[in-house]
């Protein structure tokens, strides 16, 4: 018997995305699979149910209870988590930090699920990173709200009206996001600036046509990622920054520290510098924001400056973000489907590391540990 894989439509607030675009459908076909969509699973994402040929479908219940594989987004709830059969195997963001009780219905069911979260960041990983491909179109998405939002054009035009000035835009966070901001302001024609802990990016940001913004203090930490900052190291990047952010007409800033809240970069004060019109794009809202007057979902406007707190960016590109993650999850699934049947290799550090929950134990150790504390 041929595995189903099953999708269901996402329920969480803001998510337009679906797990399963009609071209990979077809390649876990293609691959002796059965792919059971809920019904309108992808239409928000613009995929119709028409688009996707040689699946089935059904209702939520029945995809529930058929799925050897289920296929998400954003997290099942712990009473979809409770219609799963034991042994389902369940692949998604599954926000192991934030969903104590769901990791617990995921171990108390026997469910085996995987974090894309998890997947490591090694090279051969790449291909399923999922954080990345979310990221960098969030870095997209955030550079033309700002473009919305400004009173001014961000290329410099000459005319008959004479000489329009580029915008200045600065971004904070040269990560996957950062870049991809950084790319995306210029080729609208922007002037760009950015600013990262980590001095790696020096050299990413340059190549990018952008300035480096230098404060002297570096930030390496394990694994590519920033550490947390002394006190003496946060005022000096406090003070040379803050000169950088008065200048700019749009500031995107990314920055994050994994497993914590989102560092406070951008201080109210610093906000009162800025010119009135400017615009704030915080896509770190959700961990808390790197603003400090920013509020997730809204848009507040503190002397003239506007100051947005968009929450889940990759949503608002769909189509792209759903083509995106559902190749990441083929790619991560691939070396486990064999001929129709889920194999794991326990042995694979990619499995290894994404377990979050298998055969009513919490495999990753940190989750199991907060969740234990
Ligand atoms: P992230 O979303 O955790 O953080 C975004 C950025 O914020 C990072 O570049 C970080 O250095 C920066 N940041 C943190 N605190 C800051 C502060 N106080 N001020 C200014 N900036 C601050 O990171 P993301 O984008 O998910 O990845 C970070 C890095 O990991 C990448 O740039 C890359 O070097 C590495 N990576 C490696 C991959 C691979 O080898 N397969 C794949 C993806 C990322």
């Amino acid at each position: 018997m041929p595995i189903t894989i099953g999708v269901l439509r996402e329920s969480a607030a803001r998510e337009r995305r679906v797990s399963v675009v009609p071209e990979v459908a077809e390649k876990y076909a293609r691959g002796g699979a059965q792919v059971l969509l809920e019904r309108g699973a992808g239409e928000l994402a613009q995929f119709p149910d028409v688009a996707y040929r040689g699946v089935q479908w059904g209702e939520e219940a029945e995809v529930l209870q058929r799925s050897q594989v289920l296929l998400r987004v954003q997290p099942l709830s712990v009473e979809q988590i409770g219609a799963l059969k034991a042994g389902t195997v369940v692949v998604g963001f599954l926000q192991p930090h934030a969903r104590r009780e769901e990791v617990l219905a995921l171990q108390r069911g026997g469910i085996t699920s995987f974090a894309m979260e998890l997947v490591p960041r090694i090279s051969r990983a790449q291909s399923m990173d999922a954080l990345s491909s979310q990221a960098s179109i969030a870095g997209y998405k955030a550079v033309l709200l700002a473009a919305n939002e400004l009173q001014k054009f961000l290329p410099m035009l000459t005319t008959a009206a004479g000489t329009i000035r580029p915008a200045q835009v600065l971004v904070i966070g040269a990560g996957v996001a950062g870049l991809q901001a950084i790319a995306t302001a210029r080729r609208l024609g922007a002037v760009v600036e950015a600013y990262d802990v980590r001095s790696a990016t020096r050299e990413q940001v340059r190549s990018l046509g952008a300035r480096f913004v230098d404060t002297g203090v570096s930030a390496e930490g394990s694994g590519g990622y920033a550490r947390e900052l002394t006190e003496e190291e946060r005022r000096r990047q406090q003070e040379v920054l803050d000169g950088r952010i008065a200048a700019a007409d749009a500031l995107i800033s990314t920055a994050s520290v994994p497993g914590r809240a989102a560092p406070k970069i951008i201080t109210r004060s610093a906000v009162e510098r800025m010119r009135p019109g400017s615009v704030i794009v915080d896509t770190a809202a959700e961990q808390g924001g790197n603003c400090e007057l920013t509020r997730p979902g809204e848009t507040v406007i503190h002397q003239g400056v506007r100051v947005l707190g968009p929450v889940n960016l990759a949503a608002e590109l769909a189509y792209n973000a759903s083509e995106m993650y559902a190749r990441n999850l083929l790619n991560f699934l691939s070396p486990a489907l064999q001929e129709g049947e889920l194999v794991i290799d326990w042995q694979d550090e990619v499995f290894a590391a994404a377990c979050l929950t298998h055969a009513g134990q919490i495999r990753h150790e940190p989750t199991r540990q907060t969740i234990a504390g």
